[in-house]
């Protein structure tokens, strides 16, 4: 598995099939029953106690995982412990807990160029998206465009069972419109709080 040795090199990593099809219509029947259940909500921006809708910032509605943990659900979430321990021994990161949410993107919906360490989320270390879209086509469109350096960019289409990861720290990236519903998980595995005395002294 490279995935350890791209996220080193690049600080991104792509790894096709992480979830086999039939996981991938498991977890998308289980955001469609969280869906008709009312679990999901549309996502605001702005600061703590200011957010508020903003559909050309973030157009996309999601639903956090916590329990009680559907079937598939327990079993992605194992898996994914499996990469935070592989995580932690490859690259010496100190990832210690795990957020997750679905995010459903209507058509045309998108999250503008961004970063994921809103206020009070500076211990999420790395980014990932699961893609539960079996059946993609390039011209349906809906890529997460992640930036380099510069005006450099790539594309990656959300291709269902795909995993997307990249370390978080500063690292800008946005999602394209759609014109297809767009179904994914994002999570982030969080680092330790910084100490009052930090620990980088
Ligand atoms: C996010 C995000 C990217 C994607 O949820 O913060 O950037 O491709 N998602 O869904
Ligand atoms: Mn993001």
């Amino acid at each position: 598995m490279s995935t350890g040795a791209d996220l080193s090199s690049t600080g991104i990593a792509i790894w096709d099939r992480f979830a086999a099809p039939h996981e991938v219509q498991a977890l998308r029947r289980c955001a469609i029953a969280h869906e008709s259940r009312g679990d999901f909500a549309a996502a605001r921006v702005g600061s703590l106690g200011k957010e508020q809708r903003r559909d050309s910032i973030r157009g996309d509605f999601t639903c956090w995982l916590r329990e009680p943990l559907l079937p598939c659900e327990r079993v992605l979430l194992e898996r994914l412990e499996d990469l935070r321990l592989q995580f932690n021994r490859e690259m010496f990161l100190a990832l210690v807990e795990l957020e997750l949410h679905y995010a459903k993107y209507p058509p045309g919906a998108v999250y503008a160029r961004h970063v994921d360490q809103p206020r009070g989320s500076a211990q999420r270390q790395l980014s990932f998206v699961l893609y539960l879209n079996p059946d993609w086509q390039p011209s349906d469109g809906g890529a997460l465009r992640i930036y380099g350096a510069g005006d450099q960019y790539v594309d990656v289409e959300p291709l269902g069972g795909r995993l997307a990861c990249f370390l978080t720290p500063g690292r800008e990236h946005e999602v394209l419109p759609a014109r297809r519903e767009r179904y994914s998980i994002s999570g982030w595995f969080r680092g330790r709080a910084p100490t009052l005395h930090g620990i980088n002294h």
